[in-house]
């Protein structure tokens, strides 16, 4: 999961959709070494075709957006809504690593060493600590150990430390509040915030990334500011914004550490959180068992207060939405990375519970992707039979969902569960759903000099395109379709519970403390 997005719950406004159930198009593409009765593609071919179009997008942002943010395919010009320090660049880092994609990772290396942490424009702390703070310490991590072969000049490989503190120390004053909870959006040539309260999400996944920092830095303050932060998520004050154990609101104020409301859920805003919370624990037990403690009561609290089935499709399981102990019945893209959450959870805390959700959560985002026309999954659904918009009954009676944002802005979630499914499981039918959904999103989004952001899953061809290519496109989705059909590795997530390697929200891997 990556982005902040505001949902008005209960609100979400309903779009009105013909949907006849499409069978699905033929996806196939000629491989040339085939499964068993199965007419797609082996492992191999496959890493290599989600490798392949890593290339195809990279050179397009090389060629038409270098050392700008993000490409715009269609119009093969850029913008830099994320700083102007290259976050494409930053971002594809630890997936080109990875892939072994050494010409890629050094033009990337060359470029980082060159960033200065300047910028007149508002600066997110969160999205500047998950993409650039997590690429460049993913990066290092991999340089300084198993891939160092991959880097041409060392002298790049110690920039990337050095870089990573100037950033975090050009950030660091968001931290000093009345509470130590930080204020979000950032003007750095003042030294000043936007005065706006700071939400669950983008208080609550920074711990990771800075704690990593401080531990490769040596400098424990990295740490100490955003614990203390994470310490008002993890004992909320009023006891009114925790609806249920572990459950909490999504307004936080700077001020004095409270929460503003009692409404989240697993959702954008809400999501990293939670999803932060058992990673802790897998960088260091010994560290963060309050934060595992956290997590085993809202997924609990989850199982017992959020799990839904919507009433035409009883097989299928969502995560509801929540004010107080009012729930919506409302998902998104973005929540879909939950199933990965609670299986590895499950993995990782021997909690076979855990693992048989998340998969039935992995089930459900599966099938928001295979009932659309184009195969893939929309930005929000719902599934309330007494809100189905009209025109979508028929839909929603075999679907089990109606859409209400049909957009597709090349999120991760769907890929990431499926990863994290197979990891646990070994079971090739998630390898062969990740594969469908590459190939899916490979043939509607492919535009141009790469690819772009859709207006409509629920229309054969995507219903047009924005002309963005999202930076978590690289770091994120190509990684995680990759790594379901690669070979064995110490950063792939363990098969057992047992982990060298976390991945922070924007899939860039650490090695996690206890690590050789
Ligand atoms: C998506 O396509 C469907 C089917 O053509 C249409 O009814 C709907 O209005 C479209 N939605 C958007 C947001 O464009
Ligand atoms: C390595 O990178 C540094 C800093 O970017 C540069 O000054 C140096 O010339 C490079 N060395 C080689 C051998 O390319
Ligand atoms: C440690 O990090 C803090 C927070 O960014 C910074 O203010 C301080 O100067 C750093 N200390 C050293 C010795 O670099
Ligand atoms: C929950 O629903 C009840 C009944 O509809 C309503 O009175 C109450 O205000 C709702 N609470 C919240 C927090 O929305
Ligand atoms: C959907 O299912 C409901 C309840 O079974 C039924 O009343 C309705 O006619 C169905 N609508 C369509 C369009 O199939
Ligand atoms: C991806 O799309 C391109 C362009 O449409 C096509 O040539 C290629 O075969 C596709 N790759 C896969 C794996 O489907």
């Amino acid at each position: 999961m990556t982005r902040l997005i505001c949902i008005a719950l209960g609100v979400l406004l309903p779009v009105a959709l013909a949907l006849p159930r499409n069978a699905p198009e033929s996806l196939n593409i000629n491989g040339n070494i085939k499964r068993q009765n199965d007419n797609r593609p082996s492992a191999e071919d496959r890493a290599q075709a989600v490798i392949d179009t890593f290339r195809t997008s990279w050179h397009g942002y090389y060629t038409y957006a270098f050392p700008h943010d993000e490409l715009h395919p269609v119009s093969n010009t850029f913008s830099d809504s994320r700083n102007g320090w290259g976050a494409s660049a930053v971002d594809a880092l630890s997936t080109a690593l990875v892939m072994g994609q050494k010409d890629i990772v050094n033009e990337i290396l060359r470029h980082i060493a060159t960033i200065s942490w300047t910028s007149n424009d508002e600066v997110s702390l969160f999205e500047t600590t998950i993409r650039y703070l997590g690429g460049i310490l993913s990066g290092y991590d991999f340089l300084t150990g198993p891939l160092a072969h991959l880097a041409d000049n060392t002298t790049n490989v110690e920039v990337l430390l050095s870089q990573a503190k100037a950033l975090a120390n050009t950030l660091s004053y968001a931290f000093e509040t009345p509470s130590g909870v930080p204020y979000n959006n950032l003007h750095l040539p003042t030294r000043s915030n936007d005065g706006s309260a700071n939400g669950l999400a983008t208080v609550g996944s920074l711990v990771l990334e800075w704690v990593r920092l401080a531990d490769l830095s040596g400098n424990a303050t990295y740490a100490s500011i955003t614990e203390k932060a994470e310490s008002y998520l993890l004992n909320p004050h009023p006891a009114s914004s925790e609806p249920w154990p572990g459950l909490v609101g999504t307004g936080i104020d700077p001020v004095t550490g409270n929460f503003l409301d009692a409404q989240g859920g697993w959702v954008g805003g809400d999501d990293s959180f939670y999803e932060y919370l058992i990673k802790m624990y897998v960088y260091d037990p010994t560290r963060y068992g309050q934060y595992k403690d956290r997590w085993v009561l809202a997924a609990d609290s989850s199982i017992a207060h959020l799990a839904s089935h919507p009433k035409p499709r009883p097989d299928l399981t969502f995560l509801a939405i929540y004010n107080g102990r009012n729930i919506s019945l409302v998902s998104q893209h973005l929540a879909c990375f939950d199933g990965g959450n609670f299986i590895l959870g499950g993995q990782v805390l021997g909690e076979q519970k855990y693992i048989d959700f998340g998969l039935e959560l992995v089930n459900g985002c599966h099938e928001t992707y295979i009932a659309t026309a184009t195969q893939i999954g929309p930005e929000v659904f719902g599934w309330d039979s007494t809100k189905v918009p009209a025109g979508q009954e028929a839909f929603f009676n075999t679907s089990g969902f109606y859409v209400t944002n049909a957009q597709y802005n090349l999120r991760p979630e769907v890929m990431e569960s499926f990863y994290y499914a197979y990891r646990a499981t070994s079971d090739p039918k998630y390898q062969d759903w990740a594969w469908d959904a590459f190939v899916a999103i490979n043939a509607t989004t492919r535009v141009g000099s790469g690819y772009s952001d859709i207006n409509n899953v629920t229309v054969k061809g995507g219903g047009g395109f924005t002309d963005f290519q999202e930076t978590f496109w690289f770091a994120e989705v190509l990684k995680y379709a990759y790594l379901i059909q690669a070979p064995e590795a110490e950063w792939q997530v363990g098969k057992d519970g047992v982990n060298e390697w976390v991945f922070n929200t924007e899939a860039h891997p650490f090695k996690v403390k206890g690590g050789a």
